[in-house]
């Protein structure tokens, strides 16, 4: 297999440096419960946090969508729920990809319907070309083309999370 370097280490380096501090800015010193959403984003989330100079609590969640067929919210499959209470709390889902925006879609949905105090989306990457269930992206790394990615969390049947950038999988 090969892989073709797509976005270098440094670049995202530096980019989530800068969300980081867009996202101190915001939050001006107030708690904010991160929501990972597992597997992709572990590896973007655990950069951004120590990028973010507010206090933090860091949460995680499973989630697999039922499928293109579905069109309608709310059907989404938490296959590991957060532990703790969202009432109340200022909430930043974290993911890797935006891809249709399924996923996110219906998990926007069922985070609301907990009644959080605020409820904003930071996506590492966003692929406009395969848009189908549009999500407010409130902080992005980078929007990219229509290829598929491997590396900095992002899996091809599991591998490849581990890379330090990010790549275009050649076979
Ligand atoms: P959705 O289509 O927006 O619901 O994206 C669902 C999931 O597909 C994402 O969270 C990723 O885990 C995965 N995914 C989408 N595009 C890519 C890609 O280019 N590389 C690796 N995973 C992807
Ligand atoms: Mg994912």
């Amino acid at each position: 297999m090969s892989v073709e370097v797509y976005i270098p280490e440094e670049k995202i380096k530096s980019r989530i440096k800068e969300l980081g501090e867009q996202i101190t800015k915001d939050y001006n010193g107030e708690e904010v419960v991160i929501i990972a959403v597992l597997n992709g984003s572990f590896v973007f989330c655990s950069d951004l946090i120590r990028q973010i100079k507010c206090p933090v609590i860091v949460e995680f969640v499973g989630a697999s969508s039922y499928g293109e067929g579905v069109e309608s919210s709310g059907n989404v499959k938490i296959t590991m729920d957060l532990k703790r209470d969202i009432l109340g709390k200022h909430v930043l889902v974290v993911e890797d990809i935006v891809d249709t925006g399924l996923t996110l879609s219906n998990l926007l949905e069922v985070f609301k319907s907990r009644k959080p105090k605020s409820i904003k989306l930071a996506s590492f990457l966003f692929k406009p070309a395969r848009l189908k269930h549009p999500v407010p992206i409130n902080y992005l790394g980078f929007e990219i083309e229509d290829k598929f990615v491997i590396g900095y969390g992002l899996d091809y049947g599991g591998k490849y999370r581990e890379l330090p950038y990010v790549g275009v999988y050649k076979g």
